[in-house]
């Protein structure tokens, strides 16, 4: 048994993966700090480190023990001690005590739907015993958790978590467990916090977010759109967005918000992993190129300007040149404003794993290089379409020169201008030049 330490005074989280780890990575060091333990100053050492991982690929799994060796080596003190190490998040979930086993200097283990039981771990690590909780309690950590305090002008909130569409390379229906939706009412009740805290958008996140449903305060069934049209009264909330959703649960509700709610942003990230219909069958997405494409054209029915992004995958065991010419040809088609694009990585546990034809790695990178060129031209379209227009932009953050400010358009588009403004403002901008990644705006009478 390891000996007894210090109670932590000072923490450090560090958070990995989607959204939703940075939200959970945020309600952690809330829920540390309501404990007495103080955020580590920036570049010191922290007597407690919180490793909030990413299992989604073999990359992101594996960066958790280089990090631990890090620490271990960087941080190791003059009598022999180091730093309370804990593993969150989904390689804690799918890992477990696995990890202990391979990284000694981890103390605790605590999936994602057990975080807010940190504060009784890490009494039993001080006392010198190790603990690991990947309990699937659906719902109590956020019953358990502390209120949120101040926040940025953009907050993520999570109204959904876990997965039940089970295609067949992705891990998260184990890491994250089954679908679930919290409750109408604890959404508002943030959601109104978080305004009080700062916020002037707010992000509601799931694994499937548009999979949400629930009862509004009169007892009546809603779906996604039916919460948004609430939260969109609140006068204190100037912007709506979400993510991510699946296809499938894609309603003529929620598309019908998009031309109605003028607080919902004409933004949608709707994940698509190939253009093949052969592929996709044997990723079980359960939706085929066309299918897809025909969702988006009744959204662009319905709000014109939407700003569209997606998710792809090369490389899945069987691609051929033909399918992974199809994916070409339906980026093409779509004009996407922003995209990610993932090399398949074969994932334990998963039916893709195991398939026939899996694909070599130099084929896999090429086809990588020839889609990102694709989407990153995209992309550069879409921004260069953008200038000329006017728009109004959410002021994040002071940007790198003196007297540049930095936010979002509308369309999810980093804008820097120059002027007289502030952190949390709406300001009307005219957009004038386009980068690939960036815009340049001039405030409009500034
Ligand atoms: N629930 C979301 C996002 C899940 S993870 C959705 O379905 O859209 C984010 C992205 O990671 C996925 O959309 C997919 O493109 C990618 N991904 C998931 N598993 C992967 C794997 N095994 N290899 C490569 N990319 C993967
Ligand atoms: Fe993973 Fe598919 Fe679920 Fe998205 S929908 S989280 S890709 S299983
Ligand atoms: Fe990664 Fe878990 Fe999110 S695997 S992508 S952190 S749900």
């Amino acid at each position: 048994m390891a000996n007894p330490s210090p109670a932590p005074k000072t923490y450090r989280v560090k958070s990995f993966g989607c959204q939703m780890n940075v939200y959970d990575g945020e309600r952690m060091a809330e829920l540390l700090g309501s404990q007495g333990i103080a955020p580590a100053p920036e570049g010191e050492e922290a007597d407690l480190v919180v490793l909030n991982t990413c299992h989604i690929r073999e990359k992101a799994a594996e960066k958790v023990y280089s990090d631990i060796g890090r620490i271990v080596k960087d941080w190791g003190r003059d009598d022999g001690s180091s730093p309370l190490i804990a593993v969150a998040g989904c390689v804690a979930q799918a890992e477990g005590e696995e990890i202990m086993a391979r990284a000694p200097a981890v103390k605790m283990v605590v999936g994602p739907q057990a975080y807010h039981r940190l504060p009784e771990m890490i009494a039993e690590a001080t006392a010198g015993r190790r603990a690991v909780d990947t309990d699937m309690p659906a719902q109590a950590k956020f019953d358990a958790l502390p209120a949120r305090r101040k926040v940025g002008p953009s907050a993520f909130l999570t109204v959904q978590e876990g997965c039940d569409k089970f295609c067949t390379y992705c891990v998260v229906p184990y890491t994250r467990g089954a679908e679930i939706s919290r409750p109408f009412s604890a959404i508002v009740d943030e959601a109104k916090k978080l305004i009080e805290a700062g916020a002037r958008e707010l992000t509601l996140i799931g694994q499937n977010v548009n999979a949400w449903e629930g009862e509004d305060g009169k007892g009546r069934a809603v779906g996604l759109d039916g919460l948004i049209r609430h939260l969109a009264e609140d006068p204190d909330l100037a912007r709506i967005r979400y993510t991510t959703s699946h296809p499938n649960d894609m309603t003529e509700g929620l598309i019908a918000a998009h031309g109605e709610v003028a607080k919902l942003m004409p933004f949608l990230h709707l994940p698509v992993q190939s253009g093949s219909n052969r592929i996709l069958k044997a990723m079980n997405r359960s939706h085929t190129a066309e299918s897809y494409l025909e969702i988006l054209e009744r959204v662009r029915a319905a709000r014109g300007d939407i700003a569209l992004s997606g998710d792809f995958i090369v490389g899945f065991p069987g691609e051929t040149e033909e399918d992974f010419a199809q994916t070409l040809s339906l980026v093409q088609s779509v004009g996407y404003a922003q995209c990610f694009s993932f090399k398949y990585s074969p994932r334990p546990g998963t039916p893709a794993a195991t398939m026939d034809h899996q694909i070599a790695p130099d084929v896999m990178d090429e086809r990588l290089q020839r889609l990102q060129a694709a989407l990153n031209a995209s992309q550069h379209a879409f921004n260069a379409a953008s200038v000329g227009k006017r728009c109004a932009v959410l002021v994040e953050r002071k940007g790198r020169h003196a007297g540049q400010w930095l936010g979002k358009s509308p369309w999810l588009q980093s804008v820097h201008f120059e002027g007289a403004a502030d952190i949390g403002d709406l300001v009307e901008v005219e957009l004038v030049a386009a980068g690939p990644n960036s815009l340049s705006g001039r405030l409009v009478g500034g």
